[in-house]
């Protein structure tokens, strides 16, 4: 029996050392190790030995049993790690691969606009204030010298929620608001932009848009007058439309303002000369300004004695619609990413 077990022994580990890969070991294993394994039978057999050759037969299949295992599990860890370093070797990761690109969203252009038009006011030295889109009566109308059944609440056809509040028409609300805010105590120079509603939907015109108003309060000895609206709307009209467009005042009329114009710049697509967009006059109107009504500064906390100023407010929409030369202005907003993805800020990526 002895020699029979040194015989496993001998081929088992011979068999074993030959083995070249995982399975051929797994193969051996149950061969020699397991249930039915040949020195699994020796055991079975000891039943026929005597008393005192069963232990040292016991000990000598323990024995070969345990340098088998050994051997076995050595060459297990060695097969082990050499797949696994091929893996390595076959999975390396280049991390000089450019990334897969994620599709960024891209400013609204009317968002660039205003971002634009605030960044130019802050550096003249305005503040940038906001109002609520759901207004009052009186701050919408009333404190701008507007009273309940005045002629011009005509010129604005509104959203009314019920007789007190509306969707605001003009972000000259904002106006009311910010005077009243500061009442007497501080000059003002702010600047507000946001949504505003009216009734009305064509190319040009769309039921929801965007305005931007801007508000100087000072001392009357400071002598904030019309030569400085001029020179601040002439910047502001330069920096955000166009460098070489010219500003014309024509008179108007606005109930927050006395006197009041409505400003037109240079046609941007003839150049002045008259073209269909300027209906040939070579002018485009922008906007609304004028010098503040003593009414309104009264009205909002102001002493027209010792305050003056002037006002202007514009639509954000017709603004971008000249910048960026888009014809009809409800492109702005039925949200075709088509149409947003040109405005990508690819420039500044
Ligand atoms: N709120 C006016 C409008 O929506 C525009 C406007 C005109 C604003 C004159 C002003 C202003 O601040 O002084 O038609």
């Amino acid at each position: 029996m002895k020699e029979q077990i040194l015989k496993i022994k001998e081929n088992s580990l011979q068999e074993i050392q030959k083995a070249e890969n995982l399975k051929i070991l797994n193969d051996l294993k149950v061969k020699y190790l397991g249930k039915k394994g040949e020195l699994t039978a020796v055991l079975r057999g000891m039943g026929n030995l005597t008393p005192e050759e069963r232990p040292i037969i016991g000990s000598l299949v323990n024995e070969v049993r345990d340098e088998l295992e050994k051997l076995i599990r050595e060459k297990e860890e060695k097969f082990e790690k050499e797949e696994l370093n091929k893996k390595l070797e076959n999975e390396k990761i280049d991390i000089t691969l450019p990334s897969t690109k994620i599709k960024r969203g891209s400013l609204h252009p009317v968002n660039r606009i205003i971002e634009d038009i605030e960044d130019l006011f802050v550096s003249m030295g305005y503040d940038v204030v906001t109002g609520p889109e759901l207004e009052t009566d009186e701050y919408c109308f009333e404190r701008l010298n507007l009273p309940k059944g005045h002629p011009a609440r005509d010129m604005q056809d509104s959203f009314y929620i019920n007789t007190e509040y509306l969707l605001r028409t003009q972000t000259s609300a904002v106006q009311a608001r910010t005077m009243m805010a500061n009442k007497d105590k501080t000059p003002i120079r702010m600047i507000t932009a946001g949504k505003t509603y009216r009734r009305e939907d064509d190319a040009t015109h769309s039921h929801q848009f965007n305005q931007i108003e801007g508000l100087v309060v000072d001392y009357k000895e400071r002598n904030v007058s019309l030569a400085d609206l001029k020179g601040t709307l002439e910047v502001f009209v330069r920096k955000i439309i166009g460098a070489n467009l010219d500003l014309r005042f024509r008179p108007s009329y606005f109930p927050f303002t006395e006197p009041s114009y409505e400003v037109d710049v240079t046609c941007f697509k003839c150049g002045g000369k008259g073209c269909n967009l300027c209906k040939q006059t070579g002018w485009i109107e922008v906007l609304g300004a004028g010098i503040v009504h003593p009414n309104v500064l009264k009205m909002n906390g102001y002493n027209p004695e010792k305050f003056g100023g002037f006002a202007f407010g514009t639509g954000i929409d017709r603004l971008a619609m000249f910048r960026y030369g888009i014809t009809d202005m409800r492109y702005l907003y039925t949200n075709d990413v088509r149409f947003l993805s040109q405005f990508d800020r690819k420039d500044e990526e």
